[in-house]
């Protein structure tokens, strides 16, 4: 008897996930829906899973992570998966192995599943054209983030029930960061208002392209807002001088209590992380439980990610 296989949106599609602008608003779905199962699973005494067993992820990270390194570890290997995490700081990259090299070494061991975090914009896209298994992009340059963006998705609608009709504030250094890009495409294929909120100096140009609606005045962005998502100055991508202090940034883009009543009156506070306390947030209203989504965040990330490996490993 012919066994029936499962009807799913990303079986037909590259076996990929370079970022949200590729995704269709199905795909996007579905990593969510599969998520949603996780989160119990995680929350349990028993863990394990076998849905990836014998199966070899490698995790490539050339830049520093705390959140998304561990999140993908402990993803992998919940779902059984062996795991092995290159921290390319310590590798043959300093001797100056390129990433084509380095992809033609790890290929030849014949992994499953590679999850690349990178500082060039793109380098996830070319590493999948060099080997033979799924590529992840956890974070390049300033491109995508496409997990971060799934799981700030799967935490609002954990909370709010659905992201279709709310108004979403992003604030902070629209410039430089993909976690900026990547939930403008998924917030705006899932139905939200989406505002950006930055100083001149770091909102993109041409930003007004993407769907959303830019502002330069805190009062005026978070007016109706029921989530605000706060970004990290991204220091280390910053070439020249693109604010005239941090105290001075703090004053008129900094999250505090005052600035917060501009939004909605029961909005929700989110981050990706890491936090710079006293820069771009209050350090109480940071870790205020009534407001802030942040640990929430970090705990649905690993089920998303749970989720992106086990539909992109085939
Ligand atoms: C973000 C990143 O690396 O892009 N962090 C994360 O993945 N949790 C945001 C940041 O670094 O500010």
């Amino acid at each position: 008897m012919a066994t029936e296989k499962k009807v799913t949106a990303i079986k037909n599609t590259p076996k990929h996930l370079l970022g949200i602008q590729n995704l269709s608003v199905l795909e996007a779905k579905e990593i969510l829906n599969e998520a949603k199962s996780f989160i119990k699973l995680n929350r349990g005494s028993s863990k394990k899973l076998d849905v990836l067993r014998g199966k070899t992820q490698i995790n490539l990270f050339f830049e520093p992570s705390t959140r998304t390194q561990s999140s993908f570890d402990l993803a992998g290997k919940r779902l059984g998966a062996d795991v092995m995490t290159i921290n390319m700081g310590n590798s043959a990259l300093k001797k100056g192995e390129t990433l084509i090299d380095t992809a033609m070494t790890l290929n030849a061991m014949h992994p499953d599943i590679i999850v690349i975090r990178h500082q060039d914009s793109g380098a996830p896209n070319l590493l999948s054209q060099k080997v033979n298994c799924t590529v992840i992009n956890a974070g390049d340059g300033r491109r995508e983030h496409p997990t971060q963006a799934l799981l700030d998705a799967l935490t609002i609608i954990n909370r709010k029930g659905n992201i279709e009709g709310l108004k979403i504030a992003i604030c902070g250094d629209i410039l430089h960061s993909r976690v900026a890009r990547s939930n403008i495409y998924l917030m705006n294929m899932l139905g939200a208002e989406v505002n950006v909120i930055a100083p001149k100096t770091l909102m993109p140009k041409g930003i007004d392209n993407l769907g959303v609606r830019s502002f330069t005045d805190m009062k005026k962005g978070l007016d109706g807002c029921d989530i605000v998502m706060m970004l990290r100055l991204q220091n280390e991508r910053m070439q020249g001088s693109f604010l005239p202090s941090k105290r001075e940034y703090y004053e008129f883009f900094g999250l505090t209590p005052e600035k917060l009543k501009f939004a909605k009156k029961d909005a929700l506070l989110m981050h990706p992380g890491p936090m710079n306390r006293g820069v771009e947030i209050d350090t109480k209203l940071a870790d205020d439980i009534n407001v802030s989504l942040v640990k929430e965040q970090v705990e649905l990330g690993v089920a998303v990610r749970m989720a992106c490996l086990k539909l992109y490993c085939k």
